[in-house]
């Protein structure tokens, strides 16, 4: 029987509207999904964190605590970004395991690791720590094509990742460029070296993913990624009826409950018309791209990438864009296109095109990975730009958090006159000047709040 994890809440709205679905919105669904029977519900982490509070003004922290209260039969799963957590920057061990703590304290069951170079390093302190508070700690390898990224290369991976002690393991192809009979023979393979539980994760995008899946199942994959139409499909998961029906009458049929699956139906309806209305979902992310494959875009860096382009007048340069892309990945050594690598690479594409000049501009993100700040690229580097954009900089190579001195007290007071609780203080640590804005406007509204209900006393 394969185990169904639904994604509509967390990467369904991520891939396709730059993950702005409220927590009321995300409530009413999880509320319903709760019924469905799903092996887990992925709620939070990755991109809704800093969507809450840049721009819903919502407490993320809220929002698990809110989610945990109307799921009390399922598992609720977070994606955490390694030594990154949910930042674009590494931090100290402290700091990632008081992330763990919290998370768990809240309400979240599964934490799915990832770390984009798939530095091994980088992993390590958020299974310890997962394991430490009672979590499940899934690892999940960062999937790409390159000439580094063979069967052997991830088999390999996989049997660090078991030793590392995970619980389960995620191939995440967050770029949906996995090939049906690639995922046969992966999954094939991994099978054969790995006795924990093995998950797929995959996009849409390239309109091959359903037959991935479908080949991954029959290969003996344990759990798949899904998500509720119609918020699925296009840069996002395929869709979890669809699967459904797809597996009736076979050994693999995931036998959920159908009822409460059609009462959520009417809702995900709704919100992805609301989203349409109000322009923030794009119906060319529903469009089957199959240039993906040659590209290797994932869903929520080409949604980003259009709203990118089109906010500055140049959606004609979109193709260009898209063909800098392996351009620029080659340069820094092949690194798997996935958040905080999606946007360092789209970015400087996108600058490498708009300047008329390669590596004019470089951000700083790309210049700290230069120096192995965010740890090994799978493949070398081109030394000529390194040397053209760092000169002789020292490179680090260890692991990058090695470098970093405990910081999670240091933040607390630094932030005492903002922070009511520890969330807070890693909510400061992670989107400090967005954190900031939003906490004093979250507090001060409270103290009117009271102080309106004194006078009516
Ligand atoms: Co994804």
């Amino acid at each position: 029987m394969l185990k169904i994890v639904e994604t509509s809440v967390r990467d369904g709205h991520q891939s396709l509207f730059a993950t702005r679905m409220t927590t009321q919105e995300v409530v009413s669904l999880c509320q319903i999904y709760d019924k469905v029977g799903f092996h887990a519900i992925e709620v939070w982490g990755g991109a809704t964190f800093d969507a809450c509070l840049r721009f819903l003004n919502e407490d993320p922290w809220d929002r698990l605590r809110l989610v945990r209260q109307v799921c009390k039969n399922t598992k609720l799963q977070m994606l955490f970004r390694g030594q990154n957590i949910l930042g674009y920057r590494h931090y100290s061990d402290d700091v990632v395991d008081m992330f763990c703590k919290k998370s768990i304290e809240n309400g979240i069951d599964i934490i799915r690791v990832f770390d984009a170079l798939n530095d091994i390093r980088n992993l390590r302190q958020a299974v310890e720590s997962t394991k430490k508070y009672g979590g499940e700690c899934q690892i999940a390898l960062s999937y790409t094509t390159s000439p580094v990224h063979t069967i052997d290369y991830y088999v390999e991976l996989a049997k660090d990742v078991e030793k590392l002690g995970a619980d389960s393991l995620c191939i995440k192809d967050m770029a949906g460029v996995l090939l049906p009979e690639d995922a046969k023979k992966l999954v094939t393979a991994l099978k054969s070296e790995i006795k924990i539980p093995l998950e797929l994760h995959s996009h849409c995008t390239a309109g091959v993913c359903e037959m991935t899946y479908m080949a991954a199942i029959e290969a003996g994959v344990d759990i798949v990624d899904t998500s509720m139409s119609p918020l699925s499909n296009g840069t996002a998961q395929p869709s979890t009826q669809a699967l459904i029906n797809a597996l009736k009458g076979s050994k693999y049929d995931p036998k959920l409950n159908m009822d409460a699956i059609h009462e959520a139906e009417p809702l995900v309806t709704d919100i992805v018309d609301k989203y349409v209305k109000n322009g923030l979902l794009n119906t060319k992310s529903f469009e089957i791209n199959p240039n993906i494959l040659k590209y290797q875009v994932p869903g929520g860096m080409l949604s980003n990438m259009i709203k990118q382009l089109s906010d500055q007048d140049a959606l004609d340069k979109y193709e260009d864009v898209l063909k800098e892309i392996p351009k620029v990945r080659k340069d820094l050594g092949y690194p798997p296109l996935v958040t905080p690598m999606s946007q360092m690479v789209g970015t400087q594409a996108v600058l490498n095109i708009l300047n008329n000049e390669r590596y004019k501009i470089c951000t700083k993100e790309v210049k700290d990975y230069l120096h192995g700040k965010y740890g090994k690229a799978p493949s070398s580097i081109n030394e000529e730009l390194r040397k053209k954009i760092i000169g002789d900089d020292e490179v680090i190579n260890c692991r990058p958090a090695d470098l970093l001195e405990p910081e999670f007290e240091k933040l607390k007071m630094d932030y005492k006159d903002i922070a009511r609780s520890d969330e807070d203080v890693l909510s400061l640590a992670l989107f400090e000047s967005v954190a900031a804005d939003f906490l004093k406007k979250k507090y001060n509204a409270e103290e009117v709040e009271t102080d309106e209900f004194e006078m009516f006393v």
